[in-house]
């Protein structure tokens, strides 16, 4: 079988490459993968769950620092400005950072922030429900983690709608869409724009995330500014285009599996939990994150030397049929459900998975009661990107 894994064409126009990791898992589960000779030298590509787990359980052996996470390789110059950032930064260092940042995170605050969840939901709603019609992507589910990353930052919402549409930019490997100029000119926007929010909010002392995190402090540490600054880009670029895939995502599987979406609108508040588990694993946002190789070693047998990197295929893993039962079924009953859709556990799982699903529940909570009947309303357009599985634009009636 021809592979490969992360072509944005094969993304636009398909969605995960599902039957290259079946048939990776079964036959070649750490593959040698090739890659744009711009892009590095080739990687090994991982697609079974615990390869996945071991991987990303084993920061010192396999780093995100070394090179970062993303493919291609960055070059000396964006490492730099990359390692800001925690998802490219291995411990301590990393505990240092995750230290700081938090407690804005934890389980307990992550529910806090229901209700304002939920008015961000209605209003959402509100805006696009007399119409009959709308894109569910721009005009639904891409408003509400924008909204919300104003809302926890204490910025204005329409802010917060423009820098989302600079993770757009961001996220589009397609040059002609988004020529390397453009992507710069949008990381430096929202550099500018997280500084002034620093600034502001040293000023001006609120009851906010951006307030906490200028002030944090730890054993007389605090952020500096440029570690402020990624942060604040990371948190927009994480928590945006995922939150908004996923609801995009999910909403498709239910207008694909009837049956499913009936046995969800007869028990919304019982079954939602385990439905948006289900439409995580079915859906995995986040295709794959890269890790560095730091000492030679072996992963089921094949030789890994030292310096090689190795890529983590979040969407195989959760359909590995040694640990998922009828791996592609979508079944919103299914528990337990130990997807990897936020990462496969170790120092970097989604900081922000408690939040996330607070929104998510909270969103389809609000479609499901008051937008039952939604249906879809003309072809979908997917993102040309293979680094998130996502959808540009879904037209819907209701
Ligand atoms: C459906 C929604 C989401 C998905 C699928 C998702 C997925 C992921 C994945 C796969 C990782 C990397 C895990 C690893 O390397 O082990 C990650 C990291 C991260 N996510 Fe999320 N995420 C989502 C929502 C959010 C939200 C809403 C936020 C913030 C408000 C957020 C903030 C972060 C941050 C800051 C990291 C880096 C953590 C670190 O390096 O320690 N994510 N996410």
């Amino acid at each position: 079988m021809e592979i490969d894994l992360i072509s944005p064409e094969y993304f636009a126009a398909h969605g995960h490459p599902w039957e290259q990791y079946a048939w990776l898992r079964e036959n070649a589960p750490v593959f040698w993968h090739h890659e744009p000779a711009e892009s590095g030298p080739g990687f090994w590509a991982l697609t079974k769950y615990e390869d996945i787990r071991a991987v990303s359980r084993t920061p010192k052996l396999f780093s995100s620092f070394e090179k970062g996470v993303m493919i291609p390789d960055p070059d000396e110059g964006n490492l730099f400005a990359q390692r800001q950032m925690m998802l490219n930064m291995d411990p301590p260092q990393h505990d240092r950072f995750k230290l700081l940042v938090s407690r804005g995170f934890t389980p307990k605050n992550a529910p806090l922030l229901r209700p304002r969840i939920e008015e961000l939901a209605r209003e959402i709603v509100d805006s696009v429900i007399e119409k009959g019609h709308c894109d569910f992507v721009s005009e639904i589910a891409g408003r509400l983690p924008s909204g919300l990353i104003a809302e926890l930052m204490g910025m204005p919402r329409a802010d917060g709608e423009r820098l989302y549409d600079l993770t757009e930019i961001m996220h589009t490997n397609d040059d002609a869409i988004a020529p390397p100029e453009v992507k710069m000119a949008a990381i430096g926007e929202m550099l500018g724009y997280a500084q002034s929010v620093a600034d502001f909010k040293r000023q001006n002392p609120a009851d906010d995330l951006a307030t906490v995190l200028v002030n944090a402090e730890v054993d007389g540490d605090r952020l500096t500014d440029a570690e402020f600054q990624w942060f604040f880009l990371l948190l927009v670029n994480a928590g945006g285009d995922t939150t908004r895939n996923l609801l995009a995502a999910g909403l498709q599987l239910l207008f694909d599996n009837p049956d499913q979406r009936q046995m969800l609108l007869a028990d919304v508040d019982g079954r939602l939990g385990t439905a948006i588990e289900e439409m995580l694993r079915f859906s995995s946002p986040v295709s794959h994150f890269k890790r560095t190789v730091m000492e030679d070693t072996v992963i089921r047998g094949q030789k890994i030397a030292a310096g090689d990197r190795v890529v983590m295929f979040y969407g195989s893993a959760n359909r590995d049929e040694e640990i998922f039962e009828r791996p592609d079924e979508f079944d919103i009953l299914r528990d337990p459900n130990p997807h990897v859709a936020f990462g496969a556990g170790g120092p970097h799982l989604c900081l922000g998975m408690h939040v996330a699903r607070v929104e998510l529940a909270v969103m389809f909570r609000e479609l499901l009661t008051r937008l039952p009947h939604m249906e879809p309303g003309g072809p979908v357009e997917r993102m040309h990107s293979s680094f998130i599985a996502g959808v540009h634009a879904m037209p819907v009636r209701y």
